[in-house]
């Protein structure tokens, strides 16, 4: 039953995500081509000949701000097409090309030389860009429950998130100090304390890490300085073999951080998971003793 199901996913998926991604083939299916058409529609008002020859000196210099107006009224619709595209059930989560198609199908925007691009090229680049991505916020409901990991990594586009994004983008805030930043530290300060309340601290300080590898990064970091203080002073050496504990399940990562921070891959030790990825503690308990009676700091 459940491998029926599988497999229908994993039909649907091909058809839907992947066409003619096994073959290497990029021969459209009648399916496919409809719904090419169909997004088509959404684009026969697009007509940006009259940027061609404007360039990103020209936004700058036009002090009516009329032709940044229009440029980036031109992104905002090109924008909003795509999230209709998104929101569409019958528009592709991906338009798949293998490296070597895209790249040849994408050359004219893979270019960097010493001449400027018009706006009406930047437009039409950002155009074949999203025409090529995948469409995450397609995921959330077609891979529900098939590729767990990557719903989670990838949850879909949040309309209020993207006027955050687009206002930050905006502001170009450089977060060093107080005084370059008096709102967003505020707001930083804010999410924090939220976040640390989740978890029960109170009295607490953080900061936000772009992502899980330099957060686990930055976790055994901290937790080496709080074992280890002196570390940051004298270097690794000083302090001999240094072990760390870590799932078995545990993402590769713990392995490059532990390179990065001068412990060695070899000193990450795997500790053997119940099927619900907790630890086993035995096992963990006589890993511990283990490097205790073999002299390894822990
Ligand atoms: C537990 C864990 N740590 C780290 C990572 C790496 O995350 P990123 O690609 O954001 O660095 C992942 C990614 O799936 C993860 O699941």
């Amino acid at each position: 039953m459940a491998s029926d199901l599988w497999e229908k996913v994993k039909k649907r998926f091909r058809n839907t995500v992947m066409e003619n991604t096994e073959t290497g083939n990029l021969v459209q299916s009648k399916e496919s081509r409809e719904r090419i058409n169909r997004s088509k529609s959404f684009e026969q008002n697009i007509d940006w000949t009259d940027l061609e020859k404007y360039f990103t000196k020209d936004i700058e210099a036009d002090k009516t701000g009329e032709l940044r107006n229009r440029f980036l009224n031109e992104l905002v619709r090109l924008l909003d097409n795509y999230l209709q595209l998104e929101h569409k059930r019958t528009s592709k989560v991906l338009d798949f090309h293998h490296p070597h198609q895209l790249k040849e199908i994408m050359e004219h925007c893979l270019i960097i030389d010493k001449d400027p691009k018009s706006l009406e090229e930047v437009l039409s680049d950002c155009k074949e860009t999203l025409k090529y991505c995948v469409k995450t916020g397609k995921l959330s409901f077609l891979l529900v429950d098939i590729l767990g990991f990557l719903t989670s990594c990838l949850l879909g586009l949040d309309i209020v998130g993207i006027a955050g994004d687009m206002l930050t983008s905006v502001a170009d805030t450089n977060m060093f100090t107080y005084e370059v930043a008096p709102v967003f530290t505020l707001i930083e300060d804010t999410v924090l304390t939220k976040m640390l309340g989740y978890i029960g601290w109170y009295d607490g300080e953080g900061m936000f890490a772009p992502g899980g590898a330099i957060s686990n990064l930055y976790g055994m970091l901290t937790a080496r300085h709080k074992r280890f203080p002196s570390v940051k002073y004298t270097g690794m050496s000083s302090k001999g073999d240094i072990v760390i504990f870590t799932s078995e399940q545990s993402h590769f990562s713990i392995n490059k951080a532990a390179m990065l921070l001068g412990i060695g891959q070899d000193n990450v030790i795997a500790v053997d998971c119940e099927s619900n990825g907790k630890m086993k503690a035995d096992i963990l308990r006589t890993k511990i003793k283990h490097s205790i009676a073999t002299n390894r700091f822990l």
